[in-house]
């Protein structure tokens, strides 16, 4: 697991099957599912499908479920540059366990590292996933993956969405948590870089802090931080050596959903910033055929599709 990737390896380890686990727990629905089932519905028993940046296999899964539904028998690979360990998943959702077994998970691989056979695929999918890679090397990868004739399909993050709005207000959250220095204190502590009774004193200052910040915005973020520095301030030093892997965890888990935020928002910056961004796949070879909004429950955009094919020119 290469370092860059484990605030998303942590994520998955939880077990989620999708990146908003608070609009899909169980899988993508509405529009964005029916989106997928689109796709699958034109291709032929034995398809091989090639899921880019799948995470816990969101799409994959749909592909596989839609598979056993019409007795496709597709060949599904979900590719991710971050550890994906499918006995975290049925852990949190055993009722998945078969159709992940049906699922060829080729983690710790960065889409534009991928070793597959040239033009072996017949769709590559990807929601809210290709954006995050390079453009370039990317497009060239999917391009040469495809059969003549195969197809590519994503759904990338769009701007001015309301999850977007609830992002950056929770991105605020955390630069005043890091203005605090909560986790840093805990870890500087732990790493025998601050007394016991100086790291208490800083952490009982933040606490003041965050309780007069908590009164004007009401957050989940701020109350469960509030409640993890109540509980660290009535431990003793002893108490502190024995619960350390908990405590540390609690803060290594917010130091990640904070890395896991920028990256979202970032790639929605630099995808805002060239909003012709998609047409690296048109220069690398592959045709538009179709794109546009993705709204869910009809109202809210929740991102952006796009279909490309490779045509065959032979
Ligand atoms: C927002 S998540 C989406 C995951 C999944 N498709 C979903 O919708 O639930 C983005 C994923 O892209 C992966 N990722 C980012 N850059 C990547 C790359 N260059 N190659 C492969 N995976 C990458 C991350 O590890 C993460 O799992």
């Amino acid at each position: 697991m290469s370092a860059e990737s484990n605030h998303w390896s942590s994520y998955w380890e939880s077990g989620s099957i999708t990146s908003l686990p608070q609009d899909f727990q169980d899988n993508y629905d509405g529009e964005i599912g029916a989106f997928w089932e689109s796709q699958f519905e034109s291709l032929n028993s034995n398809s091989i499908i090639l899921d880019l940046c799948t995470g816990n296999g969101a799409i994959a899964l749909l592909a596989q479920s839609f598979s056993l539904k019409f007795q496709k028998e597709f060949n599904v690979i979900g590719v991710d540059a971050a550890t994906i360990n499918t006995a975290a998943i049925v852990k949190n959702k055993p009722h998945l366990s078969e159709l992940l077994n049906r699922v060829n998970f080729i983690s710790n691989c960065r889409v534009e590292d991928i070793d597959l056979t040239s033009e072996s695929v017949d769709l590559i999918t990807s929601q809210y996933g290709i954006e995050y890679c390079d453009w370039k090397l990317v497009a060239e990868r999917v391009f040469d993956l495809l059969k003549p004739n195969g197809e590519f399909a994503f759904i990338s993050h769009a701007q001015s969405t309301d999850i977007r709005k609830t992002m950056c207000e929770e991105q605020r959250q955390y630069m005043f948590l890091n203005e605090l220095k909560i986790f840093t204190l805990v870890n500087s502590y732990y790493n025998h870089k601050k007394s016991f009774g100086l790291t208490l004193k800083k952490l009982k200052s933040a606490e003041t802090k965050l309780q007069l910040a908590q009164k004007s915005i009401s957050s989940q973020l701020y109350a469960s931080v509030l409640q993890f520095l109540q509980y660290i301030l009535q431990l003793d030093k002893a108490r502190m050596t024995t619960e350390k892997r908990q405590i540390v965890s609690f803060c290594e888990q917010h130091v990640f959903a904070y890395k896991r935020l920028e990256d979202i928002l970032n790639v929605s910056e630099k995808i805002a910033s060239v909003p012709n961004w998609y047409q690296v796949f048109e220069s690398a070879g592959l045709s538009l055929i179709a794109s546009g909004d993705v709204l869910q429950g009809g109202l809210h955009k929740a991102g952006v599709y796009y279909q490309f094919k490779k045509k065959d020119d032979r």
